[in-house]
């Protein structure tokens, strides 16, 4: 794996503060350069805990959020209540806890429609909101699964190797269903992109991803062109990493 940072923290309650206060930083800094922060949120569980801090203080009055987008790195194919859904838990978590931020800056992957059609008109909406131009996320959020998967690019899945889509269906043999997700091109062009470990379940893979002589994960296919990689993780994740 290319060059990256790694922060390492005691546990995954002062992980999802760290977070915060990097969201915090990245996000005044991106609206004080360009007017606006646009971020791609990952699902799953860790991320949880940091999306309810950002919906409470220090942090929620440090965050201008109507120059704040919200996107989704990937999304399960199913409605928004349903309980797999990428959105409710970030929906639960923080944006029905902020009046200030607009509907419109709220991009949701319609994941109630075919996968096909789920992705086109996600592909659709990145290409409006970025004028055609390859998304630069100011901030990509990931997550490392145990298997190595990372967003819904999970091993032998025909997504790995999409170069020119942004955003794609991706069917996931063991949950014999579609994924959707956001391509390599796009992940890679983003300013920062920070994966969030934490859990002894992680050591293992960590290790793998970060140490491993081949490139056997799609985590470690996440290498930003142009800006940086972060990794946050906490000290069970970071076992392997500290022995
Ligand atoms: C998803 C996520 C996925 C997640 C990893 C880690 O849709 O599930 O985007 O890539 O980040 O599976 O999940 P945990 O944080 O729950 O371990």
């Amino acid at each position: 794996m290319n060059k990256y940072k790694i922060e390492i923290v005691t546990d995954a309650d002062n992980l999802s503060r760290r977070a915060a206060e990097i969201f915090v930083d990245l996000a005044s800094r991106a609206i004080n350069e360009h007017g606006i922060f646009s971020v791609a949120l990952s699902g799953g569980s860790t991320p949880k805990k940091l999306y309810a801090l950002l919906a409470a203080e220090p942090f929620r009055s440090n965050i201008e959020w109507t120059n704040a987008h919200f996107f989704f790195g990937d999304e399960r194919n199913v409605p928004p209540g349903s309980d797999e859904s990428n959105f409710r838990m970030a929906n639960e978590a923080l944006f029905s806890k902020i009046s200030e931020l607009p509907p419109e800056n709220i991009h949701r992957v319609a994941g109630e429609k075919a996968a096909v059609d789920a992705a086109g008109d996600y592909e659709q909406e990145l290409k409006d909101f970025f004028r055609n131009e390859l998304p630069r996320f100011d901030l990509v959020l990931l997550g490392l699964g145990a298997d190595g998967h990372t967003a819904s690019l999970f091993p032998d899945s025909p997504a790995l190797e999409e170069n020119v889509r942004w955003f794609v269906e991706n069917w996931v043999e063991k949950f014999n269903s579609y994924r959707l997700t956001l391509t390599f091109p796009v992940l890679n062009n983003a300013l920062t992109i920070l994966f969030l470990v934490a859990g002894a379940d992680k050591s293992e893979v960590l290790a793998q991803v970060l140490h491993g002589s081949e490139k056997n994960y799609p985590s470690q296919m996440i290498n930003p062109t142009g800006g940086e990689l972060r990794w946050l993780i906490d000290q069970a994740a970071a076992a392997d990493e500290i022995r």
